[in-house]
């Protein structure tokens, strides 16, 4: 049987019902006329979609998930503004796109489009709903070929034409798009909340193998499986168990097979800690597991893996050892590898080590109930696939109970020489901006103080959404539409110099919400070696964005990521990186040795990597700037009053708390911790360290 999942993607739509209804009741039919798989997006939209503007070609990878879309993509919830005429729908679309939200009130800022709809919509059916049509099938997708009617409901509102060409523009969660209807005087600006999305599964009839041609083209790239027979360990006479996942697992104790505990070990970067976060929340959230007390008794292991920069592989077959022992002894354990690493070795990792029940990369973190759904039916399973992401349903578990991040956008299309982000983590997916609006409203709610905006460059944000945005609109409408009284900071996470505005600058500088505090990776000071690492940025263009911000933001700070040893990095060119670091003075710096990466291309320039003594010898040499540079920033604020948020007790000492500027540098200083967490004080600095300050509350 095909299995299909459901996601739903941008679900702050208020009027959209529950997902799952969508599943008992059959979708609306199409009729015959829209059922063709082969299509190109129409002028129209390509020019819809850019606004116009100076248009952003997706990369080939980008492309080949879009040309996947129509076997991914069952379904959309769409809502709708009917206009009279065209230039009507254009002054919809610039009101819309232009985001200004600063006269709405609470609701109407979490939805603007629902206010557009009730303000200016004809139609009347769906106005008072904000715009509600509800779930549409895409007629492309194949399981719809042929299909031939179109629900009534839906038919009263939107025309074939109208949904044909919405799908043809292969939108995405969050997306509006201004369509015109088959009589050409009527035009539509649909908006999708939510997708509906299939997982490519192996266990499909061959009925519906042929029927899904197209799919059976997506499955040959060895990607999404369901693998069934487990051969290699029943060959050694051992038929591995899986827990039952039970949503209301907690509630039947006597079921010895059902899992009620989870473990998560989590190696690398705050993407992964925040994905960690995700997937406890599916764990906890939706299937009512507990975290485990001791690691080795939990019934859902995950390691969450990183491999950004560490030899991480080995690490990851070592860690699995006592846990693949577990799963020999016959008990009942799912056994999970997820992250970059899961991408990277994919199948490869499930034939080494056969006992492993599900390998998923970075896409699949939302849709981890759906995988262990298949898990439990005793599979094992590899979703590693390029897919379009979703929204999560559920409320991730956070770290802490103050600050929190919030990814804006996932995937890069960068192609810098030594990364392994883009093959692991896929190619960029923007958040519709009340999505992530939504989240940081529910952060505020639960008394989180601190958000940090995550992305892996996040100066590409908005790029691949419809209507396009930039990461300012982002800042802009964060700090406008979050109340006063509740976050009273947004830090964000990580800038390219190459895609970095000025727009942004000036929202540091503005905004009152928007710590002045920028993360700059620089990499290199040496023009060649940043060509060789394709950076996209010279010393100098680097060194202008930095004397801007030092003019707008004088009291800002600026960290930055540097790399030494870089293949073919000479010892002049390494002077260039210590000359860049003298002129930019960085607040803070992490400092990494070149280490080459799986499928990497500077991995394999055989005659050019750096003896390890050299690249050890240069690390410490930066190091060793880094921290009188780190010093000289501290010693700034000694004398002077600084504005502190408390987070938690010193580690060191339990009648300290540390807190921190909104220049994100550390402050230790005497204080209960029950009386001041989460609270901004004023604190006067006496002590200057490296990276870190001392004071005492005013
Ligand atoms: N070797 C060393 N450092 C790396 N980084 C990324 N890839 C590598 C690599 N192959 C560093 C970069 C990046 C940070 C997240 O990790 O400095 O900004
Ligand atoms: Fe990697 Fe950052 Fe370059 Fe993307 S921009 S490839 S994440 S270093």
């Amino acid at each position: 049987m095909l299995s299909w999942k459901i996601v739903a993607f941008a679900s702050l739509c208020i009027t959209c019902e529950k997902a799952s209804a969508f599943s008992s009741s059959s979708p609306s039919r199409l009729s015959e006329t829209s059922s063709s798989a082969l299509h190109s997006t129409p002028e129209s939209l390509i020019v819809d979609k850019s606004q116009g503007k100076k248009k952003w070609f997706p990369t080939k990878a980008q492309d080949a998930l879009f040309t996947q879309y129509d076997t991914l993509v069952r379904g959309a919830f769409v809502r709708h503004v009917l206009l009279e005429t065209e230039e009507m729908g254009d002054i919809a679309m610039k009101t819309y796109l232009r985001g200004d939200i600063s006269g709405l009130d609470e609701n109407d800022k979490l939805d603007p489009f629902g206010k557009l709809a009730r303000d200016i919509s004809a139609c009347s059916k769906s106005r008072e709903e904000a715009g509600k049509i509800g779930w549409i099938d895409n007629p492309f997708h194949p399981s719809n070929l042929g299909k031939p009617m179109i629900n009534e409901v839906v038919s009263e509102l939107i025309s074939p034409k109208v949904i044909e060409d919405l799908f043809k523009a292969r939108p995405k969660g969050g997306d509006v798009l201004k369509i015109g209807d088959s009589d050409g005087d009527k035009f539509h600006l649909c908006r999708i909340d939510d997708l509906l999305l299939d997982y490519v599964n192996q266990e499909k009839s061959k009925e519906d193998m042929e029927i899904q041609d197209s799919t059976l083209q997506f499955k040959q790239r060895g990607v999404n499986k369901v693998i069934t027979d487990r051969s290699k360990l029943k060959g050694l006479g051992i038929t591995p168990v899986a827990p039952k996942i039970s949503e209301l697992a907690n509630d039947d104790e006597s079921d010895e097979n059902v899992a009620k505990s989870y473990h998560i070990a989590t190696s690398g970067c705050q993407m992964n800690v925040a994905d960690s976060e995700r997937l406890a929340g599916v764990l906890e959230n939706n299937l009512k597991l507990q975290i485990a007390e001791k690691p080795g008794n939990a019934d859902v292991v995950i390691l969450n893996t990183c491999s950004i920069r560490d030899h991480a592989e080995q690490k990851v077959y070592d860690a699995l050892g006592p846990f693949a022992a577990r799963k020999r002894r016959g008990e009942p354990l799912a056994l999970i590898v997820s992250g970059c690493v899961a991408q990277q070795e994919g199948e490869a990792l499930l034939k080494r080590v056969p006992e492993v029940d599900l390998v998923m990369g970075p896409q699949y973190v939302s849709r981890l109930g759906d995988l262990l759904d298949d898990v439990s039916r005793g599979h094992q399973v590899v979703a590693t696939d390029p897919t379009l992401l979703s929204e999560d349903l559920s409320r991730p578990v956070r770290g802490h109970d103050m600050r929190a991040w919030v990814n804006v956008i996932n995937g890069c299309n960068e192609h810098c020489t030594y990364c392994v982000v883009p093959g692991v983590r896929g190619v960029e997916q923007s958040r519709p901006m009340e999505s992530i609006l939504k989240e940081c409203m529910e952060l505020a709610e639960a008394g989180y103080k601190e958000i940090t905006l995550l992305g892996q460059n996040i100066d590409a944000y908005g790029r691949d959404l419809s209507p396009k945005r930039t990461f300012a609109d982002l800042l802009h409408y964060l700090n406008d539409a979050i109340p006063d009284d509740t976050i009273q900071r947004i830090r964000y996470v990580t800038s390219h110099p190459r895609y970095f505005s000025d727009r942004v600058i000036e929202a540091v500088a503005t905004l009152d919400k928007v710590c002045e505090c920028f993360h700059m990776p620089f990499q290199a000071g040496d023009d060649e070696v940043l060509k060789n690492m394709r950076r996209g940025y010279t010393f100098d263009s680097y060194m202008k964005i930095i004397n801007k911000i030092k003019e707008q933001s004088p009291d800002a700070s600026i960290c930055g990521d540097v790399i030494v040893g870089f293949p073919g990095e000479t010892e002049e060119q390494f002077q260039r990186t210590l000359d860049l670091m003298n002129e930019v003075k960085f607040d803070n710096l992490n400092t990494f040795a070149y280490s080459p990466r799986p499928n990497t291309e500077a991995a394999v320039w055989k005659d050019k990597q750096i003896p390890e003594d050299v690249k050890a010898e240069r690390l410490q040499r930066v190091q060793r700037l880094a921290a009188q540079h780190g010093m000289e920033r501290s010693q700034r604020y000694v004398g002077k009053t600084v504005e502190v948020l408390v987070e938690d007790r010193n580690p060191r000492n339990a009648d300290q708390v540390m807190g921190r500027t909104r220049q994100n540098r550390q402050v230790f200083f005497d204080g209960n911790i029950d009386e001041l967490k989460g609270k901004l004080v004023d604190v006067d600095i006496i002590e200057a360290r490296t990276w870190s300050l001392v004071g005492q509350l005013r």
